[in-house]
């Protein structure tokens, strides 16, 4: 059930040259992870909510089920991203057919929310990136938007103009929710850039030693309000990681832990309890696997990562480049080293043999490289 739309795979999966999305991908739509109030991601989705109910009486209207499969204008047209921008690429977002992509940021419900009429609003959802593989990167994780429009009586009664009183209420605003799900934090503001926001800042909290990038804001770009109905008004908007922040409040050590159904994972966290530190079970060892190929000009390391993904599933812990060289007759030879690590249990020598023969196999039938 994804957004109360029952969808069947031969309806999503359109027998399509351009369909990207492979079975493991296309298995994770509709678990909604982020709707589970014992779930890592729900506690702090709900902690969230917690924040902006208290301080702006309940005005934020919430949105936690929008279907994740949306058309290429609802994902990057409606929030200006330049048609070469690489987030289009077939490389880096799921395509079901050449206009409809899961989403990859929640970002893609902005401009039909505003249309709707809602003027402060909180979107939690499932978001797709192809990627590569390594502890914190999965290509399914989750965001929450969160989107503010103000009328021209709020900042006029300020004496400030229009996009530094937005930027001065959503640097305070989420300042506020940073110390509310931290406690007392160091924080900076870092300026980046945004198709859709401008000016565009990232939040740092200094935590552990490092400072740790939490979230992507800025003021909304006035063409995004121009073109949804909202002519005398300007806005903010954010996007926060709910992993990157979950690993962090509850100590979770691997991105693949929050799809794990091991008891001995999911008993450790309850409804309302917000960083309850994680015990790991165990830590069972790693196995590293090394092959080398000569690539050709369509190699890519996510198509790398993906035909990986689908053959040892969970397993894959993390997929690095290791060594690199350009021979005398100008092909390239790529070394990579796969690191395989059940976070449940001890694998056999057999079964990993086994999955690095089927890399091996796959990798040379799939994508074309040479073995050497
Ligand atoms: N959509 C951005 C991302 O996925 C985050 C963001 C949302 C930035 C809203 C600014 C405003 O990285």
């Amino acid at each position: 059930d994804l957004g109360g739309v029952k969808i069947s795979r031969e309806d999503v999966m359109r027998d399509d040259p351009t369909n990207n999305v492979p079975d493991n991908i296309f298995s994770k739509l509709g678990m909604q992870l982020h709707r589970r109030d014992q779930h890592p991601l729900g506690i702090l989705k709900n902690a969230i909510y917690e924040y902006f109910d208290t301080n702006y009486s309940n005005n934020f209207n919430k949105f936690d089920d929008l279907c994740p499969i949306v058309s290429v204008k609802q994902n990057f047209d409606d929030v200006l991203v330049p048609k070469d921008h690489v987030s289009r690429s077939y490389n880096d977002t799921y395509y079901i057919d050449p206009q409809t992509v899961l989403r990859c940021h929640t970002s893609a419900h902005q401009a039909e929310l505003l249309r709707s009429g809602y003027t402060h609003f909180l979107v939690t959802g499932d978001v797709y990136r192809r990627d590569s593989i390594d502890s914190t990167h999965y290509p399914v994780f989750h965001q929450m938007e969160g989107f503010r429009v103000f009328a021209p009586e709020e900042w006029e009664a300020s004496g400030m103009d229009a996009t530094l009183y937005s930027a001065t209420d959503l640097k305070k605003c989420l300042e506020g929710l940073a110390r509310h799900l931290f406690g007392a934090v160091e924080m900076r503001w870092v300026d980046t850039y945004f198709p859709f926001t401008n000016p565009s800042f990232e939040l740092e909290i200094y935590f552990k030693e490092k400072w740790l990038e939490v979230l992507g804001c800025g003021v909304t770009e006035q063409e995004i309000l121009k073109s949804n109905g909202k002519t005398n008004n300007v806005a903010w908007a954010f996007g926060l990681g709910l992993e990157r922040l979950a690993m962090v409040l509850f100590d979770i050590p691997d991105i693949r832990l929050f799809w794990s159904n091991d008891e001995r994972f999911t008993s450790q966290f309850s409804k309302g309890q917000l960083g309850v530190k994680f015990k790991p079970f165990s830590k069972y060892p790693p196995c590293y696997k090394d092959m080398s190929f000569w690539i050709n000009e369509s190699f890519t390391e996510n198509n790398l990562c993906e035909v990986v993904r689908g053959i040892a599933g969970d397993l894959v812990e993390e997929v690095q480049l290791i060594d690199n060289f350009t021979n005398k007759k100008g092909i390239t030879s790529h070394c990579y080293r796969i690191a395989y690590r059940s976070m449940e249990r001890s694998l056999t020598d057999e079964e990993i043999n086994d999955l690095q023969w089927k890399v091996r196999e796959q990798v040379q039938s799939k994508l074309n490289v040479v073995l050497r």
